[in-house]
């Protein structure tokens, strides 16, 4: 596969083909060290999906900053509606991601951490069976014993809220392990809640070139916060048709 060239544009002065290096540099510049940091893909149009799925509104340039994101992070959140959708597996990096994570003192691949008030996931699945580093599921009071002994065979099983998985609490558990460095790949509802509590440190955003119309939902869903949230920009990238947006917050 080829690479996608992705250019710089902002901040000036501008920068044409622009390396991995140069890319982590970018998504890395002002984040503290504990950060949240969410990543999407969306069309022209706001869709977050084309037919059901992220996939197809994806281009190489997105995978490329895909790819770069989850090297840079200690643990990748996913809500578990975007696990059983989009058919998640282990959570693992590819071999060049494997030896930049090593060269910087992390371990091979991040924890996957998957956030669930069901605990509808399979224990005997591929996210568990073939995981590098032990997964974390994040849940509720309410979540069923039953349920929550059977994953905590294959996982650790943590309570973060009564009903729902209170964002702040997900943020202490997760530095509380040490994994401070945050990348949450939505999906939509998950994202809503990290809004509406004020979580959200970073949101990288890819547009695609495409008009999708019809009713795919936002990248946000659900819940929302009292006033809305202002973000800066800080660096927009672009790859032909396709700019790679990411946002911080302010102050
Ligand atoms: N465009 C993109 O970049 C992108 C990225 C990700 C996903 N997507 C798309 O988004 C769609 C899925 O949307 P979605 O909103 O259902 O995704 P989601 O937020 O990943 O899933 C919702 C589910 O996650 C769990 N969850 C989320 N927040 C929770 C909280 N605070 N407390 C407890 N559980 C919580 C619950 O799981 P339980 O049901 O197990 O309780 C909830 O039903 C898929 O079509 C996917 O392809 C698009």
């Amino acid at each position: 596969m080829t690479e996608a060239t992705i250019d710089a544009l902002f901040p000036l002065p501008a920068e044409e083909g622009i390396g991995d290096a140069r890319i982590a540099e970018l998504y890395s510049a002002g984040a503290e060290p504990t950060w949240l940091r969410v990543n999407f893909v969306s069309s022209i149009d706001g869709a977050a999906t084309r037919q059901g799925l992220s996939g197809g509104l994806s281009d190489d340039a997105d995978h490329r900053v895909f790819d770069i994101l989850r090297r840079l992070c200690d643990v990748v959140v996913v809500g578990a509606g975007t696990v059983r959708a989009e058919g998640y597996g282990a959570m693992r990096v590819d071999e060049v991601s494997q030896r930049a994570r090593r060269e910087d003192g992390m371990t091979a691949h991040p924890v996957f951490a998957i956030v669930s008030a069901s605990l509808d996931l399979d224990p005997a699945s591929p996210i568990f069976r073939d995981a590098p580093e032990r997964p974390i599921i994040v849940t509720t009071e309410l979540a069923r014993q039953d349920t929550r002994e059977a994953l905590a065979e294959v996982a650790d099983v943590v309570i973060c809220g009564e009903e729902r998985v209170e964002p702040r609490r997900l943020v202490e558990v997760l530095v509380a392990r040490g994994l401070t460095r945050i990348h949450c790949e939505g999906g939509p509802h998950l994202f809503g809640d990290l809004i509406a509590a004020g979580a959200v440190d970073e949101l990288c955003l890819t547009i695609g070139s495409t008009l999708e119309g019809g009713v795919a939902s936002r990248i946000s869903a659900g819940a929302a916060p009292i006033l809305p949230v202002g973000m800066r920009l800080a660096h927009v990238l672009q790859s032909g048709d396709t700019l790679l947006l990411r946002y911080v917050k302010r102050g």
